[in-house]
């Protein structure tokens, strides 16, 4: 039996949401999705009201998900130009340079600036409706004017995080066939400089753009290509104060984002516009009980869907004071984080588990030593956190007083879908706990036939809710076949779960080959590519292992070309060239030299065995006997590399 930790009757009191209203929201939101989304959809603007709320089909020879369809709005008018009337010198935005020295407060009248100039800009670069968008940017204001510029233009954003290379930036620059990069000279993380304008430049050898637009963040040494490339600054100068919001269709698309699958390949994930601003933003107000007055800080980067949702999308839809953080978090010390929320009276604070867990690492002297008596919520997003995390969470950093909302949710699914409602859920640690409104989570087993009661399988979601994708950008193919194939009529997540006997659910983790390190997604069919593209290499196969900070590390098994010889130089080498190819993010942890990977006689990989060796369980490695070499299987385990 876990521990219970009761809703405080405070916190219930003081809550938008107590269990009651809960239980009798949740009823209502699943009985009559029509009727219930039709009343919340109005939390937005629209310019046509719609009069369709719901049509939606997870038949795989006819999936399609549209929401509000006939409706007409614009999302940046949502998220800025509504809120001037009301509350213009509010606080929209408050940004926390990596420079503790550093911040600016910019109020929803000033975005509405920034918003416009930035679109001005992009118009005059050429930018239409529908043209696609790449942006590769640091954590400064600038990615949110430039996110709500393109939703104001009715152009499609696809971030690309600044970890990832000038490969995989050219990727997905092709990918959605962007005409526009914008970028930054550097970024700054931690004290130490990023190359973003140079990682465009190489990226767009290879994947050609008309233009790139440069914030200057750094002023550091660039080079700036005449007719092509385009200081922000400058043509800011010259943009017009007031760019008309475009009418778009509920349909149309929002942004598209790249997210690791199980095959090589990333997937253009693509949201659209008034069904994923209703969730985003309900979500947002109810998941972390958001109340007028509230400074809330959720530490992702844009370049995740957590960014785009809930530091831009969710947050500025509800005229929400949202804090945006531009360092990491142990830099100048282990306490920046509660420094910060000193700092700026941080009242709702999500993160994830690995900052969490690395935080904890340094030691409780970092925290105690920060008031954080603002402090009303905590938050916990990417991975299952382990129990361990999660009091040290609760108990050190919130001393107890703030409830955990431990969200579970994915890039696909647009918004939260299983957690916590602060003044309603009795929290127990390690578990999401129940369905969000109007999400109908269920366990299947590998039939799909739906288990009941307390059970563990597979998680699919049953019924369709606003803010879910709508295709693989370029290839509904793929959509359909990633998660409306494997269990007929369900959206299958790919995360194994268990259901506890209050109904309460625990994600175990994936069951596809995608490993999530640091809460981030990685695709092993990606990083095994990225290394056989590698002179000296042959044969390669990964998976993930258990990572006291990462939650999972990923580890490489490599056979060499004949002739090539095992050294730790080599191993540097190809950790750099994972490196070069992916991003740093994509970095192996450690790599083992095998002769020979374990293969069935029909030559398939048996990743199965090759996980239970990095994870330690040699005495349960299952039947091996229809390996063509079983002897490999001993080699392996008597060379395999130790846990870092
Ligand atoms: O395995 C689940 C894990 O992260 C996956 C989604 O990754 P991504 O699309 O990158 O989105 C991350 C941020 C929403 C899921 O399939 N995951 C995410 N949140 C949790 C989680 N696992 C357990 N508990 C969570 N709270």
């Amino acid at each position: 039996m876990s521990e219970v930790y009761p809703v405080p009757d405070a916190v219930a009191s003081a809550a938008l949401i107590d269990n009651a209203r809960y239980l009798e929201m949740y009823e209502a939101s699943v009985n009559d999705p029509e009727a219930f989304w039709g009343e919340h959809g109005k939390r937005l603007d629209w310019i046509k009201p719609y009069s369709k709320v719901k049509n939606t089909s997870y038949d795989p020879h006819n999936v399609d998900i549209k929401w509000f369809e006939d409706g007409t709005l614009n999302v940046a008018a949502n998220c800025v130009d509504r809120h001037i009337a009301t509350r213009g010198d509010q606080v929209a935005i408050i940004w926390e340079g990596d420079d503790p020295s550093e911040h600016l407060e910019i109020t929803y009248k000033e975005l509405g600036q920034h918003v416009n100039t930035m679109a001005g800009v992009l118009r005059n670069a050429g930018v239409k409706k529908g043209d696609r968008v790449t942006l590769y940017l640091p954590m400064i204001p600038e990615a949110a004017y430039a996110m709500l510029a393109c939703a104001r233009l009715g152009a499609v954003h696809s971030i690309v995080f600044g970890g990832f290379s000038p490969n995989s930036l050219a990727q997905r620059i092709s990918g959605c066939d962007s005409k526009v990069v914008i970028t930054a000279d550097e970024g700054l993380r931690g004290g130490r400089k990023v190359p973003l304008k140079a990682n465009v430049d190489k990226a767009v050898e290879t994947a050609p753009v008309d233009a790139v637009v440069v914030v200057k963040r750094t002023g550091g040494d660039i080079a700036m290509q005449d007719g092509r490339d385009i200081w922000y600054h400058e043509a800011a100068a010259n943009a017009p104060d007031f760019i008309e919001p475009e009418e778009m269709n509920a349909e149309d698309p929002l942004f598209i984002l790249y997210t690791s699958g199980s095959t090589g390949q990333p997937k253009g994930v693509l949201h659209t516009t008034g069904g994923y601003l209703t969730y985003a933003s309900m979500t947002h107000q109810y998941v972390f009980d958001y109340q007028d007055g509230d400074v809330y800080w959720c530490t992702a980067d844009v370049g995740w869907v957590t960014g785009h949702s809930y530091i831009v999308y969710g947050p500025l839809a509800n005229g929400a004071t949202t804090l945006m953080f531009e360092g990491v978090p142990t830099y100048p010390s282990p306490s920046r984080f509660w420094d910060v929320v000193d700092k700026h009276k941080v009242s709702i604070f999500y993160t994830a588990p690995t900052a969490i867990r690395s935080l904890m690492g340094a030691g409780e002297e970092h925290v105690k030593k920060t008031s954080r008596s603002t402090l009303r919520i905590l938050g916990s997003v990417g991975e299952p956190i382990n129990p361990e995390a999660w009091n040290w969470y609760y108990n050190v950093v919130g001393e107890g007083r703030c409830p955990i909302v431990d969200t579970w949710w994915q890039t696909e699914t647009g918004g939260i879908l299983i957690t916590p409602l602060p003044g309603a859920t009795a929290l127990k640690p390690g578990s999401a706990t129940r369905p969000f409104f109007g999400v109908q989570p269920a366990l299947v087993d590998a039939e799909g036939q739906i288990l009941d009661g307390a059970t563990e399988g597979n998680l699919v979601i049953l019924n369709s809710w606003p803010g879910q994708m709508r295709t693989v950008y370029g290839d509904h193919e793929r959509f359909v076949q990633t998660y409306f194939s494997t269990y007929k009529g369900m959206y299958f997540t790919g995360d194994g779960c268990r259901r506890d006997e209050d109904g309460y659910y625990w994600i175990t983790g994936r069951v596809d080959d995608v490993i999530n390190v640091s809460g981030h997604r990685m695709g092993t069919a990606e990083v095994e590519s990225a290394l056989v593209a590698h002179p000296k290499v042959s044969e390669a196969a990964v998976v993930g292992y258990p990572h006291d900070l990462k939650g999972q590390g990923i580890y490489v098994y490599v056979t060499l070309m004949e002739g090539e010889d095992p050294s730790d130089d080599l191993r540097k080498e190809l950790v750099k060239w994972v490196r070069q190819e992916i991003g740093p993010i994509a970095s192996p942890d450690l790599i083992q030299f095998a002769p020979g990977l374990p293969k069935t006689r029909s030559g398939k990989i048996m990743r199965r065995i090759l996980r239970k060796i990095a994870e330690d369980s040699f005495d349960n490695l299952g039947d091996t006997s229809t390996l063509a070499d079983p002897s490999v299987v001993t080699d392996l385990i008597d060379n395999r590399q130790n846990k870092s």
